[in-house]
């Protein structure tokens, strides 16, 4: 039988098990990146661990998310961040340089190489041909110091595209599409492989843009394969010599099929406050809209913002909507300033912002209360905009800069005398990269550590006794921007746990972590997907530091999954009935040996709440049991490297 692109790619990189559906296998990493959020607590963890050298073909750290430098303590972390890169030999892309996915695709991203990045967004590359997955930063660490990366081998589907898109549907609508389908849980467990006669259609680029927003499906990673596009990119960029040819082989066979016809495609827009709520632009047209923002690495390309730029040239954006474009790299901004684009969108009314995440987590351009901002980024969760009534809603960048032009929702087909400006690279991507510094420049070889960084806190090995209270019962689909929010206010304390830690789940109950402190020791309660949303270990980092013990969900988001392992909490999936009848505040005790049953391989645990008995599920693998019984991945790789292992 043949091989999918993805089974390829993976068993050129396949270290132990087999690739079969739901197996546990270990894969060979060759790149990693890390960003400013969640890398400090990676390099601490790298510190931790004893390591003295990256061991990974690369290793990249961005400061992307908060690159305003207005406290002093994200400017520690950036100086910590430096000095971990030239200590350690990781390329170092400064702050304002731009956004991690964005940097990486121009100047690392290959065919055929595997990735692993502490970022949710991480598999943008895939639209290059390279297998990338985002993880918890304690997974980054472990790679990075060249051990394999366990995986459940997921499904593999197949996404076959036909067609081509009409005029003013984009990339942005292929992804929207498929939300509107599958929903924000439907990717959950599974790789998606484009393929079709559509994949010629669309330039690397564009791919990115559905790769990256593949995320928002839950899925593991989504791939395409490379071929004419892939190698005309990768030369505009320099890097011509990094093409390698990768196709599936035709009788290769997938788990799923699903077919979108690029032709039958309109210009989509996702309404607040979900990702996968997406609907025809024409049926939410006439909507006042307050901000327009044009960004992120979901649509912060050169390639994204020239559209817009030309949309604009010689026009007036509305006087009633702030319009605001972030580049998602420097070079992309430094590209359209030399070409006159950016002055040509300033006069048009834009405010140009620097390259950064920024508002795309309330960091910067925070709506105004009750108002609509459209905006072109991958997540419109409530609240991450940073104000809790936000109406934000997702489109491409041509739909943002028709809502610009007439400060309404506006299906761009309707404009007047505005043509489609269709997508454009430029002849050779030529931004300087004076801001990107390469491990054999590195101007620190000593860890810098500013007041506000702290110590990883470590979890003692599992105990066999775990009681407690239900101390927090939540609803489904609870995201990692609700357990840690990743606002200002509270980012910059990123690198100092117990601090960070008083903000834990503040956005559902204010009270939780002086509830959790005071309880020492106890229980979460959810719904469905729980910890979907972004990479960020803090999201169980903080309440393994508060002492939780156990989680108890319908189901897990995947990486989120992963991040309780890794800090000793012990995940247990319930069904409907169970946590239909928990209470917040109920008495919750596992009536097993835990240790016993964690180590033993034990599925199915006995959770007694207050006097019932219910049935709860550890689905886990032998190496994740390690992990969890060691008190988390931290204990666990150093126990593996005392035991010589
Ligand atoms: Fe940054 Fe938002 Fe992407 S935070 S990495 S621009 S999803």
């Amino acid at each position: 039988m043949g091989q999918t692109l993805t089974e390829k790619i993976l068993d050129d990189h396949l270290v132990e098990g087999e690739l079969e559906t739901g197996e546990e296998i270990g894969i060979e990493i060759d790149q990693v990146l890390t960003q400013d959020t969640t890398g400090t607590m990676v390099w601490l963890q790298f510190e931790a661990m004893g390591l003295d050298e990256v061991q990974t073909e690369i290793a990249a750290q961005y400061c992307d998310h908060q690159t305003y430098q207005f406290d002093f303590k994200n400017t520690d972390d950036h100086r910590f961040l430096r000095s971990a890169a030239g200590k350690y030999g990781a390329h170092f892309s400064r702050p304002g340089n731009g956004i991690c996915h964005n940097v990486h695709r121009e100047n690392f991203a290959a065919p055929g190489k595997t990735l692993l990045g502490s970022d949710s967004h991480t598999p943008t590359p895939g639209g290059l041909g390279e297998l990338a997955i985002g993880a918890g930063g304690i997974d980054v660490t472990v790679a990075m110091g060249g051990a394999p990366y366990y995986i459940e081998m997921p499904e593999i589907v197949n996404v076959r595209l036909e067609g081509e898109l009409p005029e003013w549907a984009t990339a942005k609508d292929v992804i929207l599409e498929l939300l509107r389908r599958l929903s924000v849980k439907g990717g959950v467990g599974k790789i998606l492989e484009y393929t079709g006669p559509g994949v010629e259609t669309l330039t690397a680029p564009e791919r990115m843009t559905i790769t990256n927003m593949g995320t928002e499906l839950g899925a593991t990673t989504s791939i395409f394969p490379t071929d004419e596009q892939t190698e005309d990119y990768l030369e505009r960029v320099g890097r011509g010599d990094e093409y390698v040819e990768l196709q599936p082989d035709e009788d290769a066979e997938y788990d799923d099929e699903i077919v979108v016809d690029l032709s039958d495609l309109e210009p989509l827009i996702a309404k607040p406050s979900m990702p996968d709520n997406v609907v025809p632009v024409s049926e939410v047209e006439g909507e006042d809209v307050d901000q327009v923002i044009v960004g992120s690495c979901t649509n912060g390309g050169y390639e994204d913002i020239l559209p817009v730029a030309k949309m604009l040239e010689d026009r007036q954006t509305s006087l009633e909507t702030e319009t605001i474009v972030a580049p998602g790299s420097k070079q992309a901004s430094e590209m359209l300033a030399r070409e006159g684009w950016v002055a040509e969108m300033m006069a048009a009314g834009v405010n140009f912002s620097e390259a950064t995440c920024g508002a795309c987590i309330g960091i910067g351009h925070v709506p105004a209360s009750d108002s609509v901002s459209l905006r072109t980024f991958n997540r419109n969760f409530e609240g991450r905009s940073g104000i809790e009534d936000d109406n934000v809603y997702l489109c491409s960048p041509e739909v943002a800069a028709a809502a610009a032009l007439e400060g309404e929702i506006t299906d761009p087909r309707n404009l007047d005398d505005v043509e489609a400006p269709g997508v454009e690279l430029p002849d050779e991507y030529d931004g300087s990269k004076t801001d990107l510094i390469a491990p054999d420049e590195a101007v620190d070889d000593e860890l810098i550590k500013g007041p506000n960084i702290g110590d990883v806190p470590i979890r003692d090995e599992l105990g066999s006794d775990i009681e407690g209270e239900a101390l927090l019962k939540m609803e489904d689909n609870i995201t990692t921007d609700h357990i840690i929010p990743a606002t200002q206010d509270i980012l910059m304390y990123r690198s100092n746990v117990p601090k960070l830690s008083e903000f834990t789940l503040s956005r559902v109950d204010d009270t939780f972590a002086d509830r959790a402190l005071e309880a020492d020791g106890g229980f979460l309660v959810a719904g469905e997907n729980y910890g979907q949303g972004s990479s960020r270990e803090h999201a169980a980092l903080c309440p393994m530091y508060l002492g939780i013990e156990g989680v108890l969900a319908q189901s897990f988001a995947r990486i989120h999954r992963a991040n309780l392992f890794n800090f000793g909490i012990v995940p247990l999936t319930i069904d409907e009935d169970t946590y239909e009848s928990i209470d917040q505040g109920d008495e919750i005790e596992i009536v097993d040996d835990v240790y016993e049953a964690v180590t033993s391989g034990q599925e199915e645990f006995t959770v007694r709440v207050n006097d019932e008995e219910y049935t709860a599920t550890l689905d886990a693998s032998e190496r994740e049991r390690s992990i969890l019984a060691a008190g988390g991945k931290l204990s666990w790789t150093r126990d593996q490297a005392e035991d010589g292992g």
